[in-house]
């Protein structure tokens, strides 16, 4: 890289990403998403909140065992309990980072923390030490810095500095700085902060205005030399930085940037495609650079101008994001071993030799079924198969539809549910809404419908449809998904699916919680 510096990538998918109403996701699921990131070379993984529940404490730990390459991160309150939280979540960690914040706008110290300026500078610089009791590597975030004062803030950036944070991370909280302006923060922050030399700065922009790339290259433009992103832009609220157009501008704008980012770029588009199929969360069609049409010509001048050359419309190459990487890898004679040697190569580990073999008999069907077997039908098998071996308190064990020119669609299916089969039939104003009918008819959820689509995982009529389905209740969100090459038993299984996730015990602390 020569004098250009490296532009840090801290992804954080796993953890604000997972903040998006809906979009949870369990330990494996987790896993695969961490080793996906692996992969593609990211620097840092933030691997989840380890106090938030058991559950994600656990995660956390297994994203710690299952990653080598990557530094894993865990978030934690600056409080001693959550600090001692991610220490014990990372112990097993190759290269471990705890990540700790707290607020530093007037607003938040005042209405949230209910404490003193001096009291939360005191409390920054304490969480600091007592992390680095447990790895070298700290960062600390004071938050809503987009909306802090900026005395106050430098004097916070230097005592934790100070105390051993090597990271110091500028969050825009709330989404409401403008580029110039967050450019223009972090230069500020930089020149004034006395030992600012001794720690890299980072920035964390939302997109509550729709500027969280924009505010993150400005920032980079001035100084910043990590950049905390998601895939997707997956987020709290309107979402993080998208991931894959920071690197994507950086990389194809070097003549502005002094830096570089060290990324395999031809993974984005599967690690985006298994982002969106993990939490259900689809990927618009025009979104920028993982966007089905974002590489697509539709008029006919600029098709004729990609021809004769394509840089007369393409900036980037769209194979060099990935986009030809859904291989052809596997069809109805493979047998168990290349199935599982491919599933090892894309990161897709079973918990046991039965799972396995259970996704190894469901892999045969949808063979006979669609014959060529793509990377992301195998995502969606392990998805599948993950969900089976939780032992889902309800399972969809057949179904069936008339649809007819004319009349009224009809399903007729049997659920499992705890105490045993119920069957039940029902109409509707099309197959998918007569299904859904039918599986209310048994569990009656009293949940609401808030989303229903349909994609197809790979191309061609044969392709598996993925659906996912979102269910409100009580305030709660969740999302459900379902593969099959049939798209209402699909739809079946994703209304199934996100019933499960609904009817899961689900006590978890929120990050930005007060509780200092
Ligand atoms: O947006 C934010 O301020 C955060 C912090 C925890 C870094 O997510
Ligand atoms: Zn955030």
């Amino acid at each position: 890289m020569g004098s250009r510096d490296k532009l840090i990538l801290f992804d954080t998918t796993l953890r604000d990403g997972e903040q998006s109403p809906g979009a949870s996701m369990t330990r494996d699921e987790k896993v695969r998403i961490a080793k996906a990131l692996e992969r593609m070379r990211v620097d840092v993984i933030e691997a989840g909140f380890p106090i938030a529940s058991a559950g994600d404490f656990e995660a956390v730990g297994a994203v710690a065992r299952a990653v080598r390459e990557s530094i894993v991160c865990g978030l934690a309150r600056a409080v001693d309990r959550d600090i001692d939280r991610a220490g014990e979540a990372l112990k097993d960690a190759e290269r471990a980072r705890i990540h700790t914040f707290i607020a530093t706008s007037p607003i938040h110290m005042k209405m949230k923390l209910r404490m003193a300026p001096e009291q939360v500078l005191e409390q920054a610089v304490r969480s600091v030490r007592r992390a680095r009791r447990y790895t070298d590597d700290v960062e600390f975030s004071p938050e809503d810095a987009g909306r802090s004062e900026i005395d106050f803030l430098c004097r916070v950036l230097e005592a934790v500095i100070e105390a051993g944070a090597r990271t110091v991370n500028i969050p825009d909280t709330v989404g409401y700085n403008l580029p110039k302006q967050f450019g223009a923060l972090v230069r500020t922050l930089i020149e004034r902060v006395p030992n600012a030399d001794r720690a890299v700065f980072s920035v964390h922009c939302h997109n509550d205005l729709g500027l969280a790339v924009a505010n993150s290259l400005s920032a980079v433009l001035n100084g910043a030399r990590q950049v905390e992103c998601t895939i997707n832009g997956l987020g709290e609220r309107a979402g993080n930085a998208a991931l894959e157009e920071i690197v994507m501008a950086v990389r194809t704008r070097r003549d502005l940037f002094p830096c570089d980012v060290d990324l395999d770029t031809t993974q984005i588009v599967p690690t985006s495609r298994l982002v969106s199929g993990i939490t259900g969360f689809p990927i618009q069609p025009n979104k920028a650079i993982v966007g089905a049409n974002a590489f697509a010509h539709e008029s006919g001048i600029h098709q004729d101008g990609v021809l004769k050359s394509r840089e007369t419309y393409e900036i980037m190459r769209a194979q060099d994001v990935g986009w030809s990487m859904n291989r052809l890898v596997l069809g109805k004679h493979s047998g168990r071993n290349a199935f599982r040697t491919r599933l090892k190569e894309i990161g897709i580990e079973f918990e046991s030799e039965e799972v396995l073999n259970q996704a190894f008999v469901r892999f045969k069907e949808l063979a006979d079924k669609k014959h060529e077997i793509y990377d992301d039908d195998l995502q969606a098998l392990a998805t599948e198969a993950s969900l089976a071996a939780g032992n889902e308190r309800i399972q969809l064990l057949y179904l069936r539809v008339c649809s007819e020119t004319g009349e009224t669609p009809t399903a007729r299916l049997t659920l499992q549910v705890e105490d045993g089969e119920h069957q039940a039939t029902a109409s509707g104003s099309g197959p998918v809404d007569a299904s859904f009918k039918a599986i209310e008819e048994i569990v009656h959820s009293g949940t609401e419908l808030l989303l229903y689509s349909v994609n197809n995982i790979t191309t061609g009529t044969d392709s598996q449809g993925e659906v996912t389905v979102r269910l409100g209740m009580g305030g709660r969100i969740v999302n459900g998904q379902g593969a099959d090459t049939d798209i209402v038993i699909a739809s079946a299984k994703a209304y199934v699916n996100a019933l499960n996730k609904m009817i899961r015990p689900h006590e978890r602390t929120h990050p930005q919680a007060a509780d200092v």
